[in-house]
């Protein structure tokens, strides 16, 4: 088991397979990563899971830009498939109607997928494309194969927060996990204008949730709570992800990142937290070498927010 100076675990290793998108979602923060080089082949993804995996990672997420533009994402879930208790992805569902099947036989266990509003000219607005039907199929696509199937949303002031509740319905009437997420952005462009335009804090509302939930339960990972709320639908589960200036979600984060140059990061926020880690895979390194590679990424693990 891997454990950093603070204390802290690390269990979950989140792997971005791509810098490609097919979407253009005007916030997005692409996973903190700055450089565009070579992808990891599936081989070498495979690898750096193996050693994840020998050294207590036990959940691995994949992610991007957007996994699925991958030609080789089913061949990719395949081969990791085998050293992980817990195998998701982050998706935004343009494909998952055509994919679902493929990914789940690959052994994908679950998908979160990014939902923002209900609102088709919204959805173009916010993503550069028109394709919120095609999205909303892959979900009940995702939500027939996957379970829980997560629905992101980044709530944005002015934007979509009107949205809220008609997205705890939407998810209590498609059996999906709502999760509101803050906009996350690193210290130093807390002054920019998007920040100031689009920020939304979620605290009120969770102190809202905490008042109408009848049942709330706490996530290990970051120490997240979920909130089940009654709705006309049934039961919604939703989960709330305030991540700025907070804490306790850094002292309780277990996650470790691969970006798709294949170096390991440490933080979403962090600029010089990188370890090239494919490099030396392919001058031949040997897998006590490569653990060593992630020793030293967990001791530069330092929480953002302390
Ligand atoms: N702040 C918060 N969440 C973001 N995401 C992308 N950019 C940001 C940001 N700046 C979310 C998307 C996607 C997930 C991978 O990250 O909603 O679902």
């Amino acid at each position: 088991m891997l454990v950093d100076r603070f204390g802290r675990p690390v269990t979950n290793l989140r792997i971005s397979l791509t810098h490609e998108c097919n979407l253009n979602c005007f916030y997005c923060h692409r996973e903190g990563q700055t450089l565009n080089f070579q992808e990891m082949s599936p081989e070498e993804i495979e690898r750096i899971v193996r050693i994840a995996s020998k050294l207590g990672v036990k959940k691995v997420k994949l992610t991007g830009g957007e996994p699925t533009v991958r030609e080789d994402i089913v061949e990719i879930v395949r081969r990791i498939r085998p050293y992980v208790v817990d195998l998701s992805m982050t998706t935004n569902g343009t494909t998952m109607n055509i994919l679902g099947e493929a990914l789940k036989d690959a052994g994908l266990d679950r998908v979160n997928i990014s939902l923002d509003t209900l609102d088709r000219n919204k959805y173009k607005e916010i993503t550069g494309f028109d394709v919120l039907p095609q999205v909303i199929k892959g979900i009940k696509k995702a939500v027939r194969l996957f379970s829980p199937v997560k629905l992101n949303m980044v709530v944005m002031k002015g934007l979509n927060d009107d949205e809220i509740w008609d997205m705890v319905d939407y998810a209590a009437q498609n059996n999906a996990v709502l999760q509101l997420i803050e906009i996350e952005v690193p210290r130093e462009m807390e002054n920019s204008w998007f920040f100031k335009k689009y920020f939304y804090p979620l605290k009120p509302l969770e102190e809202e949730f905490q008042k109408i939930a009848i049942e709330t339960k706490e996530r290990r990972m970051h120490r997240r709570k979920k909130y089940f709320i009654p709705t006309k639908y049934g039961t919604a589960e939703v989960e709330i992800v305030r991540s700025m200036h907070n804490t306790v979600f850094c002292a309780n984060c277990t996650r470790i990142r691969l970006t798709s140059s294949g170096h390991l990061k440490t933080c979403l926020l962090r600029k010089d937290d990188l370890v090239d880690i494919v490099t030396p895979i392919r001058n031949g390194a040997s897998d006590e070498e490569l653990i060593e590679i992630f020793k030293k990424a967990i001791l530069m693990r330092e929480p953002y927010w302390k």
